[in-house]
């Protein structure tokens, strides 16, 4: 069989490879579980919780970075590619944690980092000792500065975490960082960097991870010929694969490669592209022939709204069936204010849509969470129902740690114990991502919600210990337990990667039906939807008298 006839949608999901149609849960290692006590979440600890993602009935288990860093970004700052962070483990532990994971039937993705190294690496190191002019420093983007004595950057380009994207060393010259100082671009055209990158998925790849998800995936390739254009110049390009900088033709090059090493395996290695791109040139990344499979983030940006969510569905749909590969879903990961917080915030508003709304949330976040006021429960009863939505699309659904107990975002984090370099690149006008990443209330009674007996590492809320999974474990309303049985349902139902839309005569009520007859019926509007004829099996709020209440999810179940 070919790489293609296997990627191709198939009726019978058991005849699909494994990722078209998974589950794949995030673990955020450092807030997850803390086995040994330090404060911070470890692969010990993930082993600790295997029972928790098997309960779940999760496919997959993508693991953010997990390697030596300084956590200049929360370890997207990566000083080791091929190691574990000594906080966090050994080698060794990794290898009993996939046996682990494997054991029960979980796959693991792990994550990579290409376009920027940690200034701790051995490679950033030795390009500072070397100097100016050094083979060093060919791995990274040093260049002069301007002025007399090059002591202004050589572009005014900005990095994503605020301020300059350039860093002076000390012996004057500069390179180029996209996102944090500790967090220096590499040189994609060096041939040094990309063999080193494809002996890292190997090293993985044999030790039985089974994919990858790809971070910043659209900007490693650059044309930085000289002149330098301006921030000015930059925003007059058109995103068409030839921008110097973002979404480039040529970062195909490295994923062709990477694919012939992914196809080395059997099952082959899979991959998911986190990029940010102009969504026509989705496909280029998903493609067999490429990652095989990008995130879509469009829900990430949208408000709780009909017309938006089915307008994005069929939008990614026929993305992803253009592409050759499956849709990806996501509701909330370690980037954004998670989605039960944002549905309990006032809409954006169709204005809004797009890359900014990723910051929905920051005006209240800057309040410390009392402005505008927080519907709690509201939020969360959206968060539900979308989350239930969501879940019967087809494709697969990535889910982020701490979502399957409804959490909220922790807003009241004392600036003294922000760790997000956006809080410090942009002096606190943006706060940043901490409020997503406390660590995970396991226990409502034991120290650090059951986290680890050491002060976590960003500070819990006390309404914590209502969302512990212990509570929820024994509720058959929670969250925790919702989840469950959807992702149970889901399995057992798992079908054709399409899906039928049905009228509803309502325009804030949408009806979709899967190829053997699943359906799921989501309320978003305030008045209760008439049901009519089918078994319900699984509802995000309770219902009675065969009506969907309002801002509500409920699937029927296939026709026998
Ligand atoms: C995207 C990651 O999701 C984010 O957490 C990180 O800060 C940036 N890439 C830089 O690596």
């Amino acid at each position: 069989m070919t790489v293609q006839e296997r990627q191709r949608p198939s009726a019978d999901p058991e005849a699909a490879p494994w990722w078209r149609q998974a589950v794949v849960y995030q673990v955020y290692p450092r807030s997850f579980a803390d086995a040994d006590g330090d404060g911070l979440g470890d692969l010990p600890g993930v082993v600790s919780r295997v029972d928790h993602l098997a309960e779940l009935g999760v496919d997959a288990v993508w693991l953010s970075p997990f390697y030596p860093s300084a956590l200049a970004d929360g370890g997207y700052d990566v000083a080791d590619y091929r190691n574990v962070d000594p906080r966090l483990g050994t080698l060794d532990d990794f290898d009993s944690m996939v046996e682990a994971l494997h054991s029960h039937g979980i796959r693991i993705v792990v994550d990579i980092v290409p376009n920027h190294t940690s200034d701790l690496h051995a490679w950033f190191q030795d390009a500072l000792a070397a100097g100016r002019g050094s083979a060093a420093r060919e791995r990274y983007i040093f260049r002069e500065g301007k002025g007399a004595d090059g002591a202004e950057p050589p572009t005014d380009w900005l990095s994503v975490f605020g301020g300059s994207a350039w860093e002076r060393v000390p012996d004057g010259q500069w390179y180029l960082h996209n996102f944090a100082v500790e967090q220096p671009d590499l040189n994609w055209d060096h041939p040094e960097v990309r063999a080193d990158f494809v002996r890292t998925l190997r090293f993985w790849s044999d030790r039985g991870v089974d994919g990858f998800r790809i971070d910043v995936a659209h900007m490693l390739t650059k044309d930085l010929t000289e002149p330098l254009p301006s921030r000015a110049e930059l925003a007059e390009l058109p995103f068409d694969g030839q921008h110097p900088l973002i979404d480039r033709d040529d970062v195909h090059e490295i994923y062709a490669e990477w694919r012939r090493v992914f196809n080395e395996y059997d099952p082959p290695r899979t991959a998911v592209a986190e990029a940010w791109v102009d969504p026509k040139r989705v496909p280029l990344y998903a493609h067999p022939d490429s990652l095989g499979q990008a995130f879509n983030f469009d829900l990430l940006q949208a408000d709780f709204d009909a017309g938006e969510f089915r307008e994005i569905v069929s939008d990614n749909l026929a993305l992803a069936a253009a592409s050759g590969s499956s849709s990806t879903w996501v509701l909330s990961n370690h980037d954004v204010v998670r989605h039960a917080t944002r549905y309990g915030l006032p809409k954006l508003g169709a204005a809004q849509r797009g890359r900014g709304a990723v910051k929905q949330g920051s005006a209240w976040l800057l309040s410390g969470g009392t402005e505008p006021e927080l519907d709690r429960v509201g939020g969360l009863r959206r968060a539900r129902a979308a989350t239930l939505f969501v879940l019967g699309l087809p494709g697969s659904a990535y889910l982020y740690q701490g979502e399957e107990l409804g959490l909220h975002e922790v807003a009241e984090i004392p600036a003294a114990e922000r760790q997000d370099p956006t809080f410090f690149r942009s002096q606190g006008e943006e706060i940043g991502r901490d409020g997503c990443r406390v660590p995970l209330p396991w226990s409502a009674d034991l120290p650090g919600f059951g986290f680890g007996v050491g002060t976590p590492h960003l500070p819990q809320p006390a309404w914590f210990a209502a969302s512990a999974a212990d509570v929820q474990a024994k509720d058959p309303a929670s969250t925790l337990s919702l989840y469950r049985r959807a992702l149970e349902l889901r399995h057992q139902w798992q079908t054709g990667e399409t899906l039928e839309w049905l009228d509803t005569g309502r325009a804030d009520v949408l009806r979709f039906r899967r190829p053997n007859g699943w359906e799921i019926v989501t309320n978003f509007g305030a008045e209760p939807f008439p049901l009519g004829d089918g078994k319900i099996a699984v509802s995000s709020s309770d219902i009675s008298d065969g009506l969907v209440p309002a801002e509500s999810t409920v699937w029927l179940a296939p026709i026998a």
